[in-house]
């Protein structure tokens, strides 16, 4: 096991009735700014929960904040959070919304060109407090110093982390998840376990309790998941799909061993450039990833395939490659499609992702630094 520390800060208020005690985590005096999405947290009363717990402060909102959050938008909540002078920001949707409100945290007092420190991962100035009422179980954001924000006028989605971004409490109500539609379940789902993989599906470091978490989580995914979109209030499924989605991209399951984030890097430019759903750039890329990276992957492909899949018979090529269809089958059981060619794309797609990830640096990625652009390419055909 690599060295490692662990820190997170953030304190979850989960289950049902919380968003009433959001107040108890915000400073009294505190001029708050919430910030949502398109109009789901208006419209299932989540926006009014949230006003009615923060009593008497000073209180303003910002909507419209998009799926893939974009500079343009949040820069516009910045200026109004230095107009009103807030110095509280509540976050109520989803990832987007989150990671939308963690860049205004970073951005609305930062000295400089807040897009040149996002993209050349510099360090912050003075952050803005958050906190956020998760609607959508998928990301992680809600206990995760992370966020991805998109420049529209460059074609760029891009990953910014820094440890004053942790939110100082999430509300996970899972409740609030029974309103989102098939598709956004499903995505939620895909995106989670996806998490999981890319911090466990590298090589062996001896890292037997990440492991068995990762496989804990895994298993629950692969059986709950399906049950959130055919029984849709089930509490008991969606609390498991909530925690389990907070889990696998809060830290715990990442300490100490190699990480492989490429299904990310090279699916956030499919989303940047074609406007796909985070987890579908994920359901396409991941099981063509997993193909040709068998090698390298071998040995956690192998335990991966008996521990998650069941897969104990054949050999070992034979077992690798079961699994990796199991996988697919599964984002498919999901409803999410895998192949880019059943979302409408041209195959000329591969060569402008290829041209992203070379105008912005992205390469090499993978836990061994080995998916140049030749891997890339041979990634991207085979998800064709
Ligand atoms: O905008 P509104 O009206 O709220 O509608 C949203 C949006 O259309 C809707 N929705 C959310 N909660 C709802 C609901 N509709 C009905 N009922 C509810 N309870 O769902 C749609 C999608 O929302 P979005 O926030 O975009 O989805 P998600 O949570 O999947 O977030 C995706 C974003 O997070 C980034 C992705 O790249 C993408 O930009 N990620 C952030 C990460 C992080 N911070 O650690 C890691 C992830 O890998 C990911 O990259
Ligand atoms: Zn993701």
């Amino acid at each position: 096991m690599f060295n490692f520390d662990y820190y997170n800060p953030t304190r979850i208020l989960f289950g049902t009735q919380r968003i009433a005690d959001a107040g108890q985590h915000i400073p009294p005096e505190a001029r708050v700014l919430i910030t949502y999405g398109g109009g789901s947290a208006k419209k299932h009363g989540t926006l009014e929960e949230a006003r009615l717990a923060l009593g008497g402060r000073e209180v303003y909102e910002f909507g419209g904040i998009e799926p893939n959050p974009h500079l343009d938008t949040l820069m516009r909540a910045v200026e109004l959070v230095r107009e009103k002078e807030i110095t509280f920001l509540l976050a109520v949707g989803g990832g987007s919304v989150v990671d939308g409100t963690k860049f205004i945290a970073a951005a609305a007092h930062y000295q400089g060109d807040v897009w040149e420190m996002w993209s050349k991962r510099q360090p912050p100035q003075q952050v803005l407090p958050l906190g956020c009422i998760m609607t959508l179980p998928a990301t992680g954001s809600e206990m995760n110093p992370t966020a991805v924000v998109t420049h529209t006028g460059l074609g760029a989605k891009v990953g910014y982390s820094h440890p004053a971004l942790y939110p100082r409490f999430a509300i996970l109500d899972p409740r609030k998840s029974y309103t989102l539609p098939p598709r956004q379940v499903a995505n939620g789902v895909v995106d989670a376990f996806v998490h999981v993989i890319e911090q466990y599906l590298t090589y062996p470091v001896y890292a037997k309790v990440q492991d068995r978490f990762a496989e804990g989580l895994l298993l629950t995914l692969i059986e709950e998941g399906p049950k959130a979109l055919t029984d849709h209030e089930n509490y008991d499924v969606r609390a498991t799909v909530t925690w389990s989605a907070t889990l696998a991209l809060n830290g715990l399951i990442g300490v100490g061993v190699p990480q492989d984030w490429a299904t990310h890097r090279i699916g956030h430019q499919l989303t940047a450039l074609y406007d796909l759903d985070h987890a579908q750039t994920l359901a396409v890329l991941l099981p063509s990833l997993l193909h040709v990276q068998r090698d390298t992957k071998r040995l956690k492909l192998l335990q991966y395939a008996a521990r998650v899949w069941g897969v104990t018979e054949g050999d070992e090529q034979a077992r690798i490659t079961r699994a990796i269809d199991l996988t697919r089958d599964f984002f498919e059981e999901m409803g999410v499609k895998s192949r880019l060619s059943a979302y409408g794309l041209p195959e000329t797609c591969i060569d402008e992702v290829l041209a992203n990830l070379r105008r912005f640096n992205l390469l090499p990625q993978g836990e061994h630094q080995d998916i140049d652009e030749v891997k890339a390419r041979r990634i991207l055909s085979l998800s064709y």
